[in-house]
């Protein structure tokens, strides 16, 4: 499987560069970025030289060639690289967040050409986290439902792609509860979802879900410390989509088994 990937010089990028070239059955043939143009991206994951330079993601229309492009970069530079990959037939992985609903009906429009894996949160244990809250819901739906995420400083986009995933979940299970992100001056509950970005440091990812009753409350909490929760996900979700050939989005809750295609 030849994978290009997109955002090589991001954080997680550069743990996704290691992860492919570290795996057999994967072959890394490009990496796209707008900066480090020209830099080897293995020099840059710190793995030393891999012969495979930073291209400019602003020419992919003309050099895009792989089996399979990965995106972790920013909502705007991802919906132009899902559009380009999918008028090349190229399959695709997108971790990226922050989409707008005038993103995704883009992505939707797109994929109706080519398979792709997208997924706010790849690791394993996040989509199992889903499954617990889902479970959870059901038997408490009278409970007071909140949820609070935590990321780095130099996350852009909050509440979290995972908040906002968790926040669905709950929101389909409980009918018509408003979703409020934060609260400021006079706000009595009412029949409500709270959604809480806290920023800072390193934090690579924290979440909790909070069902809130009287007398007691259910704490669900998800915590990653490493970058490589999400790549392992990932490289599952490359390996996964190579025998997937009928065009159209799908979830780490397909490539886990979760749900079938
Ligand atoms: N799905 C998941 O499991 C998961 C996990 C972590 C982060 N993320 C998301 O992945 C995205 C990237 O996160 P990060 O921490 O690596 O960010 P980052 O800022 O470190 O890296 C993003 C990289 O993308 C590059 N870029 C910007 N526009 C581009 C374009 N059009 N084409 C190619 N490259 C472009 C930037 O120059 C940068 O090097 C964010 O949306 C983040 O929320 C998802």
């Amino acid at each position: 499987m030849r994978v290009a990937v997109a955002g090589a010089a991001g954080r997680m990028g550069r743990v996704i560069v290691k992860n492919v070239t570290e795996d057999d059955e994967l072959e890394l043939v490009q990496a796209f970025d707008l900066r480090e143009l020209g830099r080897d991206c293995g020099e840059i994951a710190g793995i030393g030289r891999l012969g495979v330079p930073i291209k400019d993601a602003r020419d992919m229309e003309e050099t895009l060639d792989a089996d399979v492009l990965v995106d972790f970069t920013t909502a705007e530079g991802a919906v132009e690289n899902i559009r380009v990959a999918s008028e090349k037939g190229v399959k695709l992985v997108v971790g990226t967040t922050g989409f707008t609903d005038d993103h995704w009906r883009k992505i939707e429009e797109y994929c109706e050409r080519v398979p792709a894996v997208i997924s706010p949160n790849f690791s394993v244990g996040v989509n199992v986290f889903w499954k617990l809250v889902e479970f959870a819901v059901e038997f408490l739906k009278d409970y007071d439902v909140e949820i609070l995420e935590i990321h780095h400083r130099f996350k852009r986009d909050a509440p979290s792609g995972t908040a906002l995933r968790t926040a669905e979940i709950l929101k389909e299970a409980l009918g018509d509860r408003k979703i409020v992100f934060g609260r400021e001056g006079i706000c009595p509950r009412g029949d409500e979802i709270g959604v809480f970005a806290i920023r800072g440091g390193d934090v690579v990812g924290e979440h909790t879900t909070f069902f809130i009753g009287f007398g007691e409350r259910i704490e669900i909490t998800h915590r990653a410390w490493s970058r490589q929760a999400f790549a392992s996900g990932a490289i599952k979700a490359i390996k996964w989509i190579r025998n997937v050939n009928k065009p159209g989005i799908y979830g780490m809750d397909h490539v886990l088994g979760f749900k079938s295609v």
